[in-house]
């Protein structure tokens, strides 16, 4: 009788040590709702077919969980969501967030915790520069796998005036650190090469009428329209400078290169170009088989901008937690400062191509790419 007792109280404690049953999480920070939800969704895609390909492998002799977390695309909340995050003991690393202006405040929260962030979409530099200030005083936490606006600014600025051949230029921003901050770096550029800005205008996110500011930049009579900012917007501006017979073409960024660009802007979106960082998958042979297993396991949804961005930082942090997320194998911990350290010396071949960070935190991969729109589809022009 007493030894059953005994073991009765042993057996939850025993089936909670088997390793079998250790669950790590990775934390995945992004907009699940709001305005830019369906980007923020494609990320989820693309982290969970990374995290459900490792824990079917069989590689890891615990379970991986990702745990989702919505900022909303609002700096604010992204704050409140990094603390949620930093104080899970258990979370590993996280990938994310979706935003610059998200990203640089809640990378310093998890900068408290030792915890590593590996952004598959932010592209403001300031979000790794800020590491490198002396008045950092925690680790240097903070990686990304996608190039930044300084390369993506310069690059339209440099097609747009060599390879479109227009010299003129009015620029709208939306007044975020991503809308605002690739603005200035095309300005910067078109400048430098000796094109002419007419003018550097900014718009709030959400707003609908534009018709107003579009008049007066049409009456300026530019030779192209550069927009920094998100697709909504972006797509609204496309539209109606069309129906105000504005036949500048649109130029914009990266997160303007998603599918919803079409819904809003209709037809209008024929003709624009946009930028991306990086080469696009279908030309990299390591992305073949994510390709494949993302139409396989996703059908009929259509890829987003940074899906692959977020499988690959998932993919990678998959690789830290393996390689050096459990010092000690006996405990439940997770070592956090571990990870960070094998991400500085990380060499990994995916569906990126390579991805090593240099000193900033920032991939070596520095390529980017024009696309334009034809018959509602982005079609690479370099
Ligand atoms: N690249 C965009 C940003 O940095 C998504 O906010």
């Amino acid at each position: 009788m007493k030894k059953s007792i005994a073991l009765a109280a042993l057996l939850p404690l025993l089936s909670a040590c088997g390793p079998k049953e250790k669950t790590f999480r990775l934390a995945l920070a992004v907009p699940l709702t709001g305005d830019i939800a369906a980007m923020g969704q494609g990320m989820k895609r693309g982290a969970d077919l990374a995290v459900k390909e490792a824990n079917a492998s069989g590689r890891f002799k615990f379970k991986v969980e990702l745990r989702a977390f919505d900022d909303r695309a609002d700096p604010k909340e992204a704050v409140n969501v990094a603390n949620q995050i930093a104080s899970d003991s258990n979370i590993a690393l996280v990938v994310g967030h979706l935003n610059s202006g998200c990203s640089i405040p809640a990378a310093q929260v998890y900068a408290k915790a030792g915890l590593a962030m590996i952004t598959p979409a932010a592209t403001n530099p300031k979000l790794t520069l800020q590491q490198m200030e002396t008045s950092w005083k925690w680790p240097k936490n903070i990686f990304r796998v996608n190039t930044t606006d300084d390369v993506q600014g310069s690059f339209a600025a440099n097609f747009v005036l060599k390879k479109l051949k227009l010299g003129t230029v009015c620029i709208i921003h939306d007044k975020t650190p991503y809308g605002q901050g690739l603005a200035e770096e095309f300005e910067k550029e078109f400048k430098k090469r000796g094109g002419t800005v007419k003018s550097f205008d900014g718009i709030a996110i959400g707003d609908k009428d534009f018709k107003a500011l579009l008049t007066r930049l049409k009456s300026r009579r530019p030779d192209a329209l550069y927009f920094g900012g998100i697709y909504n917007e972006g797509g609204l501006i496309a539209k109606q400078a069309k129906e105000l017979g504005m036949k500048a073409p649109l130029i914009s960024g990266d997160a303007v290169q998603s599918p919803e660009f079409f819904k809003v802007a209709g037809s209008a979106a024929e003709g624009a170009y946009v930028t991306n960082v990086g080469v696009p998958p279908e030309r990299i042979p390591s992305a073949k088989k994510f390709l494949e297993d993302y139409v396989k396991e996703y059908p009929g949804k259509d890829m987003q901008p940074y899906d692959h961005y977020t499988y690959e930082a998932t993919m990678i942090a998959l690789l830290a937690l393996e390689k050096a997320g459990i010092a000690d194998p006996a405990s439940n911990a997770v070592d956090r400062s571990r990870m960070i350290e094998f991400l500085k010396t990380l060499k990994y071949d995916g569906v990126l191509g390579r991805t090593e960070f240099d000193e900033k935190g920032d991939t070596k991969n520095k390529a980017a790419t024009v696309y334009i729109v034809k018959d509602s589809k982005f079609v690479p022009v370099n």
